[in-house]
């Protein structure tokens, strides 16, 4: 496949309405969620995808009714220990981002574990966003930046995602066209790709169908397409 991304984050929504479509409650949706998950995981192995990142569950998700809270966190826990094996065997790692404060103890050290006995995988860096929010991280890097003492340049390295490029497609699912406060700072020359298919329903065909989407986009950063054009026949110059 031509044209892969190096990062790809998706905004993985609509369980609740997959499931309620079905007259499910909407744990079903989560659960098979998880699924698209598992599916979306061997594809970016598959076409050798170097990132992908995932918005599993936002700040503003604790403010749901605390059943489907608990629900969901059951879930993560589950999900980690359950694909730990398949993170090893295709040579994944993992990395959770996301403020810890509400997160509960046990999660954190399943998390921590999970990161450690991967972290010198190198085939797929898998990033979930859990307990996520743009603006915290943008506040989070603010303070500690104040406190580093303001080091002209480096305002980014304080990001919780330092170290990790930029994605160049972010993906919605189910007909949302709106950011809710994921990737705000990170997202800014991304291209969006926004489908109404629900999270649960999008699995291989779909993820492939949206890099094809990217691969007709034409990216300029600021600059004209000469200029683009100019600075490709430098580099296969080289
Ligand atoms: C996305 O699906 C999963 C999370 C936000 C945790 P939703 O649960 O938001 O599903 P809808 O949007 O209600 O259909
Ligand atoms: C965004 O989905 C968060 C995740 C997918 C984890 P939401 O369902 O929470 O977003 P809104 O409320 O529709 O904006
Ligand atoms: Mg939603």
């Amino acid at each position: 496949m031509s044209g892969i991304p190096n990062h790809i984050s998706i905004i993985m929504d609509g369980n609740g309405r997959w499931a309620q479509q079905r007259n499910k409650e909407r744990i079903h949706g989560h659960y098979e969620g998880a699924e698209s998950v598992r599916a979306c995981i061997e594809y970016a192995v598959e076409i050798g995808l170097p990132y992908l990142s995932l918005f599993a569950f936002s700040e503003e998700n604790w403010g749901r009714p605390q059943s489907e809270v608990d629900e969901l966190m059951s879930l993560m826990s589950k999900s980690i220990l359950q694909e730990l094996p398949t993170f090893q065997k295709y040579n994944i790692r993992l990395i959770v981002i996301g403020n810890r404060n509400h997160l509960e103890p046990k999660l954190l050290q399943e998390i921590d574990r999970a990161m450690e006995l991967t972290r010198d995988n190198g085939r797929l860096t898998l990033i979930v966003f859990l307990s996520y929010s743009g603006k915290w991280d943008i506040e989070q890097a603010a303070i500690r930046f104040a406190e580093a003492g303001s080091p002209e340049g480096k305002f980014e390295t304080f990001l919780s995602t330092y170290g990790i490029p930029d994605p160049d497609l972010l993906i919605r699912t189910s007909g949302e066209q709106r950011l809710s406060n994921y990737l705000l700072w990170q997202c800014a020359y991304t291209e969006f790709y926004f489908t109404d298919t629900l999270w649960p329903d999008f699995r291989k065909k779909e993820f492939g169908t949206a890099i094809e989407a990217f691969a007709t986009r034409k990216r300029r950063f600021g600059k004209t397409s000469e200029q683009i054009i100019t600075q490709q026949n430098d580099s296969n110059e080289d």
